[in-house]
């Protein structure tokens, strides 16, 4: 093929499926809300800041119009400040149904300057229990840091400001189980003081209210099966370089620095959760 013809076309192709790959960024095209009116979710700066409030009327939630099955989703977010016990903050994806799969990022607040928890956890058929929870080596309520998830059909990585901080290997060849079914991303900001501060104990001080969490600069890369406007399958979606990413040598010593030193919490030897053995992943490696 002559040269001068495919390098523009070749360009062309590039930059149409870019425009494609580079959906998300905007809050008020690619989110609906579900809970809450404008004044708990407000969206600012043409579409690419969004402010969630908890007061005593409503908090509020938002998922995306796609549904899809595997994706990269980066997301700035700074949490409630100060006495923010009982709040949580969300990042997560989830399928719809009560059978739901989900991957979770939740960010349960504290009293006065006391650590937040990054809660993760994975559900498959509408049952989760594997939990695994860090504190942050930074304060998230002081400025904008960059939470990540990424599920493949090799794992799921969690990461914060490009650390990896927890990987959920896909061993359904072993006897485990995967999130396999197509998911929307949410962001939310609720109540839930029921568990999230002091195993439920503390609860939330609405003389302090309301309470506000920021969303920013939402990136998303996703393997699309349907939308309010259209429906296909990605046919191509083994293309996208996060589709078959594993952690490198690298990343794995990112990981175990993380779990190391941060990890406060894990479902693989919780034995008053799991009295009688632990799922079958724990056991894999
Ligand atoms: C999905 O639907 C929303 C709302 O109709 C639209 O803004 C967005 O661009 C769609 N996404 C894709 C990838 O088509
Ligand atoms: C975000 O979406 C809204 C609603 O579709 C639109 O008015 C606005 O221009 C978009 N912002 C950007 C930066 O494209
Ligand atoms: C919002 O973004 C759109 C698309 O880039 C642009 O046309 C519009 O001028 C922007 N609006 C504001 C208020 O910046
Ligand atoms: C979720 O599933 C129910 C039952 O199939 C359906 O009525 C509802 O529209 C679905 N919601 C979304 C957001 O897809
Ligand atoms: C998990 O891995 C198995 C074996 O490679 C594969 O068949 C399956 O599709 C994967 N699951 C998902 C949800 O990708
Ligand atoms: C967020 O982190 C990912 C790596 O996990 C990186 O690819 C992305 O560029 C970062 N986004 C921002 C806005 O820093
Ligand atoms: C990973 O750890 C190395 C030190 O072992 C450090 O220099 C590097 O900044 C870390 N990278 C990330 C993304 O956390
Ligand atoms: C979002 O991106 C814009 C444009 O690059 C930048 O000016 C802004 O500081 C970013 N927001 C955050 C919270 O980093
Ligand atoms: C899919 O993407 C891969 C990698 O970019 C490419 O090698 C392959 O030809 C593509 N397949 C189709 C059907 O477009
Ligand atoms: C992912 O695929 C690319 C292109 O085929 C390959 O170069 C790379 O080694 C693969 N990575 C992993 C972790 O399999
Ligand atoms: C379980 O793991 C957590 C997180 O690493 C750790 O804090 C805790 O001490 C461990 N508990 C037991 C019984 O080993």
């Amino acid at each position: 093929m002559d040269e001068t013809i495919s390098k523009p076309i070749a360009f062309l192709l590039v930059s149409s499926l870019l425009a494609i790959l580079a959906q998300g960024n905007n809050f008020t095209s690619d989110f609906e809300v579900m809970w809450g009116d404008s004044t708990h979710a407000t969206v600012a700066n043409n579409g690419s800041l969004l402010m969630l409030t908890l007061d005593e009327a409503s908090g509020a939630n938002l998922q995306s119009y796609d549904l899809y099955q595997y994706g990269r989703l980066d997301m700035l977010v700074k949490f409630v400040p100060h006495n923010s016990q009982g709040t949580i903050t969300t990042f997560y994806l989830s399928s719809n149904g009560t059978k739901q799969d989900e991957i979770d990022f939740e960010f349960l607040g504290n009293y006065g300057n006391k650590e937040y928890v990054v809660h993760t956890n994975v559900w498959t058929g509408g049952v989760g229990g594997r939990e695994q929870q860090f504190h942050l080596w930074f304060d998230p309520r002081a400025n904008f840091h960059n939470y990540s998830i990424l599920w493949n059909p090799l794992n799921i990585i969690w990461y914060v400001d490009g650390t990896p901080v927890r990987v959920f290997k896909n061993y359904t060849l072993k006897g485990a189980e995967y999130p396999a079914l197509p998911m929307r991303t949410i962001v939310s900001l609720w109540n839930g003081d029921s568990w999230a501060t002091d195993d439920g104990k503390t609860k939330i001080d609405w003389s302090q209210a309301p309470f506000r969490s920021w969303y920013a600069n939402y990136s998303a890369s996703d393997c699309l099966v349907s939308n309010s406007t259209m429906s296909h399958l990605s046919s191509n979606c083994s293309s996208y370089p996060w589709f078959n990413k594993t952690l490198s040598s690298d990343e794995m010593k990112n990981l175990t620095w993380v779990q190391n030193n941060y990890m406060i919490k894990n479902y693989c030897n919780d034995t008053d959760t799991y009295p009688n053995g632990f799922p079958p992943e724990c056991y894999l490696s």
